[in-house]
């Protein structure tokens, strides 16, 4: 069996990675940051396929790579992601394109690229999408990360209907964690050129000072997170919750939803 992690060189993709290889599949992690992509395929003992989820073309070679020399890809983890803060008022359309190009394009893209592959396989496949508590409640000062990240959820919703109502033996889940020890906080080191913010003003840290603080203090290790998914691979569970303690402000929405429509 063979798995594909984006953002695999770090993080959750990399723990990720290393929970696959353990159990004994073939992976393959796709990143854009080369020299760490390299490093960690090199510690990992996996195979390491430059790529940027925000370019279609680059995500179709990635799975042509991988089918060329695997055969076949049965796990795709579309993961990779970066974090970009600032209140909406304050947001450059470049701030806004870039979290929305590698967050949502990035998940449609390998959507696109690698469901007809795990569709064609006789044993069927898994399609995992990382996406957050955030889209699952929207907190102030990261509204492109929100935005992304709820499309994500919705997405995978629809895919997941899809897929049951034909039968499929492709199972979907979404991982939605809370605060994870990762390098999200650095995502700027990925930001392409074009897309920069030259005021600085925006978007120069993942979140906002509060969200920061809050990872420090109480963000889990990758590898607890890598573990509850191939779980929930293995159990076919479509919903990846990391952090129950963030059910609370997920109630509390529902709940102003459930008022309005009753009142
Ligand atoms: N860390 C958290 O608290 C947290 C919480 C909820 C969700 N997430 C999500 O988890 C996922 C993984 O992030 P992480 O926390 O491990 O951060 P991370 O920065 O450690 O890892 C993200 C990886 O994605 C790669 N990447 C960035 N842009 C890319 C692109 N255009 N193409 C390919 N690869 C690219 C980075 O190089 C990096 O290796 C993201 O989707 C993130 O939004 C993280």
């Amino acid at each position: 069996m063979t798995a594909v992690v984006t953002g695999g060189a770090s993080g959750i993709g990399k723990a990720l990675a290393q929970r696959f290889s353990r159990a004994g599949l073939q992976v393959v992690i796709a990143d854009v940051e080369e020299a760490v992509l390299r490093a960690t395929a090199d510690e990992l003992g996996v195979v390491g396929i430059r790529t940027d989820v925000a370019d279609a073309g680059s995500v179709a070679a990635l799975a042509a790579a991988t089918v060329e020399r695997f055969g076949a890809v049965h796990v795709v983890c579309n993961n990779a992601g970066v974090g970009g803060g600032g209140a909406i008022k304050d947001l450059t359309l470049e701030d806004w394109r870039w979290v929305i190009d590698v967050n949502l394009w990035g998940v449609v893209h390998g959507l696109h690229a690698f469901l007809p592959h795990l569709l064609a396989n006789p044993d069927g496949g898994h399609v995992v999408n990382t996406a957050s508590v955030a889209g699952l409640v929207a907190g102030p000062g990261i509204g492109p990360y929100n935005a992304a990240k709820s499309a994500v959820v919705a997405i995978s919703e629809t895919l997941a209907a899809e897929l049951r109502a034909e039968g499929s033996r492709v199972g979907v889940s979404v991982l939605c964690p809370g605060f994870v020890r990762t390098n999200i906080f650095t995502s700027q080191r990925n930001r392409p050129e074009a897309l920069r913010n030259p005021s600085k003003k925006t978007a120069a840290r993942a979140g906002n000072d509060a969200i920061v603080e809050a990872v420090r203090a109480q963000g889990i290790e990758p590898a607890v997170v890598a573990d509850r998914v191939v779980d929930a691979v293995v159990g076919d569970r479509f919903w990846i919750l990391t952090h129950p303690e963030h059910l609370d402000a997920v109630r509390e929405r529902f709940a102003g939803i459930e008022a309005a429509a009753s009142g």
